[in-house]
């Protein structure tokens, strides 16, 4: 005889799973791969067991385990290897570069969504450092370390104890690194390997630098140093012997709004009336910090070590950014800098042959005698001419959307509105 299925109206889940009916409504949306329920005739939704399996599942994660919706539905997408999972409750969690653009926004996040044990921040500033306790109403699970990534010894101690480290600290500013070349090499590159060592030598787990797509093909000291940065990272899993310790990096293009990017700098040219462009063909990877942080959360969990993690993001015109931010104002081209590059990349030729595409991302794997890909096997391999570039990109950001990015959903629609008023 068969048995017949038992099926569930969406009030009975929320009994079943003591949650809200607009909770489970809110999961259904968010998670149509994995809930799969029947339609009635009169098309309402019927759950069976299975369905709900996996809300139970979903509770568990996001509840206790507090994963983000992300970070869930990657995790369902594993088929649930819970080897896979990171308890952050568990993880004390050490941050170069903590009172920077990346750094706060890291923060904020994994407070807010993870809840770490610890953060401990690690800089120079003592200021930064004050400002970010207050900012952070003195949320206990941060810590403040002041300390300079060049000096070995100190970053060793603030390592005591740590299970995970993540690299942001860096001199990221183009012009800054060219005049002051010896400075750029001591904090990006002497920086990096103080960084492997003392995370080798205190039993670090995990560790995830910031790279950037200045590192491909570099043009200039910045990129050079960081290009330097990841071959040490990607390399330190040989040096960490029976530490295990493990190393990968994640790799952008520009944040949007970080300090010094272009978007302070047009609001600031707006209100003289002048816009300065260099090029007016230049194109930009564009990433919000939430997306930055997102990656590098996933990198945590699926690094074997050595891979470099570049998200699929969007590209956009420098020009249409301007007319995006200033429309009224006149463009100035300034000719390009020295540098500078029309268009940027996240990987590069070489590294087309090693890379694949992998959950969202494209992963370049270690191309090393050592390395054995485990967790990528349903990687797609990619053409060996595989390159990712700015100007080849097929999505891109418009001058609408880029508007909305800079003002805001609510400036964005009052434009709108007031351009239908004049018509
Ligand atoms: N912003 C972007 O558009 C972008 C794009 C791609 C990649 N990245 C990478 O992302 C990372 C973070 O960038 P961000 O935008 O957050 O930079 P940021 O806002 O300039 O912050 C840099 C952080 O590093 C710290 N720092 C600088 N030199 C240090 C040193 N010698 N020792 C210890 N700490 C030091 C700074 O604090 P103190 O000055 O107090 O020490 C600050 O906390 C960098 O590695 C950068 O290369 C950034």
């Amino acid at each position: 005889m068969q048995v017949k299925k038992m099926k569930f109206r969406i009030k009975q889940v929320s009994q079943k799973l003591d949650l809200p009916v607009s909770t489970i409504r809110y999961w259904q949306q968010e998670f149509t791969e994995f809930v799969t329920p029947e339609r009635t005739n009169g098309g309402q939704r019927r759950y069976d067991d299975k369905d709900i399996e996996v809300f139970e599942r979903i509770k568990e994660l996001v509840y206790h385990k507090k994963q983000s919706i992300g970070q869930t539905k990657e995790l369902l997408g594993t088929n649930g290897r819970p080897e896979e999972w990171i308890d952050w409750s568990d993880q004390t969690i050490l941050l170069t570069g903590g009172t920077g653009s990346f750094g706060k926004h890291f923060c904020r996040q994994m407070l807010e969504r993870h809840n770490p044990k610890v953060i401990r921040i690690y800089s120079r500033d003592e200021l930064k450092q004050h400002e970010m306790r207050i900012e952070f109403k003195d949320d206990p699970r941060l810590r403040f370390f002041i300390g300079d990534v060049r000096d070995g010894k100190r970053l060793q101690r603030a390592m005591e104890g740590a299970t995970m480290a993540v690299h942001a600290a860096a001199m990221k500013q183009v012009p800054a690194c060219e005049y002051n070349p010896f400075e750029a090499v001591k904090t990006n590159v002497h920086g990096a390997q103080n960084v492997i060592d003392a995370a080798i030598d205190t039993g670090v787990r995990k560790v995830i630098a910031l790279s950037t797509d200045k590192a491909v093909n570099p043009v200039n000291l910045y990129g050079a140093t960081k290009l330097c940065s990841d071959k040490l990272f990607t390399q330190g899993n040989a040096y960490a012997g029976k530490k295990g310790t493990r190393f990968a990096c994640v790799r952008y293009g520009n944040v949007i709004g970080s300090r010094g990017s272009v978007i302070p700098l047009f609001l600031q040219q707006k209100e003289s009336g002048t816009i300065t462009i260099t090029d007016d063909r230049m194109t930009r990877f564009w990433i919000t910090l939430d997306e930055a942080v997102e990656l590098v959360i996933k990198a945590f969990y699926y690094m074997e070590g050595g891979e470099i993690f570049v998200p699929r993001i969007p590209s956009m015109r420098i020009t249409d950014l301007a007319r995006a931010i200033a429309p009224d104002c006149k463009v100035e081209i300034i000719g390009i800098r020295p540098g500078e590059k029309l268009h940027e990349a996240l990987t590069g030729e070489d590294e087309g042959r090693n890379t694949i595409s992998y959950k969202g991302m494209y992963v370049i794997l270690p191309n090393m005698s050592w390395w054995e890909r485990e967790n990528y096997q349903d990687g797609e391999k990619l053409p060996e001419n595989f390159v990712y570039t700015s100007d080849t990109n097929d999505a891109w950001l418009g001058v609408d959307e880029l508007h909305r990015i800079v003002y805001g959903e609510e400036k964005s629609a009052a434009k709108k509105t007031r351009v239908k008023a004049v018509v």
